[in-house]
């Protein structure tokens, strides 16, 4: 498949949590010393992801840091570390460590993201703090983010930063998110400034710290954390999407959790900003908040018949192709096609 081309148009649609080795041969680079060399580098970041979160001496507490890393994930972010790596010399001292550490601030994410929303699954297996308590799972988290603080001390001030930095990004938009727009705040800018923080921050970062440790050109890393910016926008959006559309056997989360929480999606942002009358019952449901449970199925079907599911996907096809555009001054690397590739599969995640 050739730069640019759409990649598996036509396919069946794709599990949205596709773990990133499945995910590079769905892509069908056609590259098998790539792949070959990303699979290796994806095993050995998976080892000094789980040799760093299961470090804790007591084997109790072992069990706790370790225990959202066991459970699984798709592992985007390291992968987004090795293909960033690949645009500088990707044998360069500390690129696995790098995967580990976009993977180690994530997971801590988790554990906290799980406390605020009272979530009782993840990854299919009960959260940290429905087993542990949420104390614990508040420790757990801070304890693998000191974690990922010290895998980076090891790579030099750039991962430092960059660490640092993300882990800063994604407390603000999650703060952002917790405070809700200002008075005088366009509700969509709002969002948008919850994304950029809470979701697309460690994306960028994660292209981005690839490319710094692979020691890429200043114009390379800067296009891929262009890249990554873009392409975790147009993940939010594919995630709050998901949430309308796919039911909890593909995504494995209740379909419509997001309108029973109250979150302000960007479908719910449109559907609640629309003027056609057609949407006047939808626009009553969502006005107050969260939608009580027996609203949920209603609602879910007055959005399949609304513009806004339509006009969101359309706010995520130009992220992506931002995403691509960000792309197009890099060598024509196996690579940069993967990354093509990964957001077309995006797209392809909401189908
Ligand atoms: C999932 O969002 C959560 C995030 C993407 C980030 C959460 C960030 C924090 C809790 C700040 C603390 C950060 C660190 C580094 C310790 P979601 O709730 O919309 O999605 P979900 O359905 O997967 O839970
Ligand atoms: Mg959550």
């Amino acid at each position: 498949m050739g730069a640019g081309q759409t990649y598996g148009a036509g396919a069946a649609p794709v599990s949205p949590d596709l773990p990133a080795a499945r995910l590079l041969t769905r892509l069908a680079l056609e590259e098998p010393e790539f792949e070959a060399r990303m699979r290796e580098a994806l095993s050995g970041a998976e080892k000094w992801l789980q040799a760093t979160a299961h470090e804790a001496l007591d084997p109790r507490v072992a069990a706790l840091t370790g225990h959202l890393a066991d459970a699984g994930g798709k592992r985007l972010r390291p992968l987004l570390v090795l293909l960033g790596a690949e645009f500088g010399d990707p044998w360069a001292h500390g690129i696995t460590q790098a995967a580990a550490i976009a993977e180690l601030v994530h997971i801590a994410s988790l554990y906290h993201d799980d406390v605020m929303d009272g979530a009782a699954t993840r990854h299919g297996v009960p959260s940290v703090h429905s087993r542990w308590g949420e104390r614990a799972a508040v420790l757990g988290g801070d304890w693998l983010l000191a974690r990922a603080a010290q895998l980076a001390a090891g790579l030099g001030s750039a991962a430092v930063h960059l660490n640092a930095q993300a882990a800063g990004r994604l407390v603000a938009g999650q703060l952002r998110e917790l405070t809700g727009p200002g008075p005088d705040e366009d509700p969509v800018t709002h969002y948008f400034k919850v994304a950029e923080g809470k979701t697309a921050a460690l994306l960028s970062m994660s292209l981005g710290i690839g490319a710094v440790q692979a020691a890429a050109s200043a114009g390379d890393v800067a296009a891929l954390t262009e890249c990554g910016q873009q392409l975790g926008i147009a993940f939010q959006i594919a995630d709050d999407l998901l949430d309308l559309r796919s039911p909890a056997e593909v995504t494995g989360k209740e379909r419509g959790k997001d309108l029973l929480a109250g979150v302000q999606s960007l479908p719910v942002l449109l559907a609640r900003e629309g003027g056609d009358p057609a949407d006047a019952e939808l626009r009553g449901l969502l006005a107050a908040g969260p939608v009580p449970a027996a609203g949920v199925p209603r609602a879910l079907e007055l959005f399949e018949r609304s513009t806004a599911l339509d006009e969101t996907e359309a706010v995520m096809h130009r992220r992506l192709d931002r995403a691509r555009a960000a792309l197009a001054g890099l060598p024509p690397l196996p690579a940069r096609r993967a990354l093509l590739a990964l957001c077309d599969y995006v797209a392809l995640r909401t189908s």
